[in-house]
């Protein structure tokens, strides 16, 4: 629930935005300054949380054709919606078109397409991509020819590839169109010697951005560092995210900065959890998490809403269907401030 990404550039301790020094990480770098300038899809892999999409981002930076840059997330679609999603239609292809339009492909004509977890796309569209790529030749819906587009594909995915293959839940010749050339971003395990220095960034990010302080003593660091981080990069960065937030001191009690106790973190290492593992969780601690996170969303949500209306509290209750006195109640609760909107 980040709602403002962590705008990292190159710096000492990041490249194309990313952090990590670890040879891991190393191979990433070496990887995208060797294809990003080279007109040719890339298949990203990884777990969940481990920066594919920061790894997209980079290689769409430093290529030659940056814009236009269109993402499409092929789970967030409904299967059905999807293919009109991305290859368009023809007013009266089916109830609802009521005019023309363009799908992302043509969207993103001369620029570069990113295929969000291509893994879970349905067999029946996927034949079309295989064309799109293979041929550059679209077929909006309702639509009696071909156009043509021209356009990079970079896609990412989470599944076993090759697995969904041999189970046939992928089609081999797309898999080997889309493999040309692979990047795998690397799991937290495989890099732990990037820990501190990504503790050391989202502590400083987050500080700046709420304006609340914390030290982390070595001691954590150290747990911090052989913990098993199933959410990888993304669930490390909301812990020290949450952690700030409840836990921070304004800059001006600077001297006093809370260190936080190993019990502390050993709860927190508790509960922030991969949800994808909820089979495996005790009720309490789901309990738990569900808390957290749903304070997540609303804090969040309150400042969209404040942003949107421009820091209007009443437009702003009526845009999330709150009451208008709720409102100040969640800016002194969350301690939310208006730099954030
Ligand atoms: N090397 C890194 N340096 C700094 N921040 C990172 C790094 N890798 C990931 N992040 C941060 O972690 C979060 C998750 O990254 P991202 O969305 O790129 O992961 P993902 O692999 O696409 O995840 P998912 O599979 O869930 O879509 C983002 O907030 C991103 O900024
Ligand atoms: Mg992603």
């Amino acid at each position: 629930m980040t709602l403002l990404k962590p705008a990292i550039g190159d710096g000492p301790n990041s490249t194309y935005g990313m952090i990590g020094s670890s040879p891991a990480m190393r191979k990433v770098y070496e990887q995208i300054s060797k294809v990003a300038p080279l007109d040719v899809t890339v298949l990203i892999t990884g777990e969940t949380g481990t920066g594919k999409q920061l790894v997209a981002d980079a290689i769409v930076e430093k290529s030659p054709r940056k814009n236009p840059y269109i993402i499409v997330n092929c789970t967030a679609i409904p299967k059905d919606l999807l293919e009109a999603e991305l290859f368009g239609y023809k007013k009266g292809a089916f109830t609802g078109a009521v005019a023309d339009r363009k799908g992302k492909f043509k969207a993103a004509n001369l620029g570069i397409l990113l295929l969000d977890e291509i893994g879970d796309m349905d067999l029946s569209l996927q034949s079309k991509i295989l064309r799109a790529v293979e041929y550059g030749k679209i077929s909006p819906l309702g639509h009696e020819y071909e156009e043509s587009v021209n356009v990079r594909v970079i896609t990412t995915t989470n599944r076993d590839l090759k697995l969904r293959v041999r189970e046939g839940k992928f089609r081999e010749d797309l898999f080997y169109r889309l493999n040309i050339f692979s990047i795998e971003a690397p799991s937290l395990r495989e890099r732990p010697e990037d820990i501190q220095l990504l503790i050391d960034h989202f502590v400083k990010f987050y500080s700046k951005e709420f304006g609340r302080y914390i030290k982390i003593s070595p001691d954590i660091i150290k747990k911090l560092t052989n913990h098993k981080w199933k959410g990888n990069v993304r669930e490390l960065e909301s812990l020290i995210k949450r952690v700030i937030i409840s836990e921070g001191v304004p800059q001006s009690n600077i001297s006093e900065l809370p260190t936080l106790n190993e019990d502390y973190f050993e709860e927190l290492l508790d509960t922030s959890l991969n949800i994808k593992l909820i089979d495996n969780i005790p009720l309490k601690m789901l309990k738990e998490t569900l808390k957290e996170t749903l304070k997540e969303i609303r804090r969040d949500l309150v400042v969209k809403a404040l942003r949107e209306s421009r820091g209007n509290k009443s437009k702003a209750a009526r845009m999330i269907g709150m009451s208008r006195k709720i409102i100040p109640y969640y800016i002194e609760k969350y301690n939310i401030r208006p730099e954030e909107f």
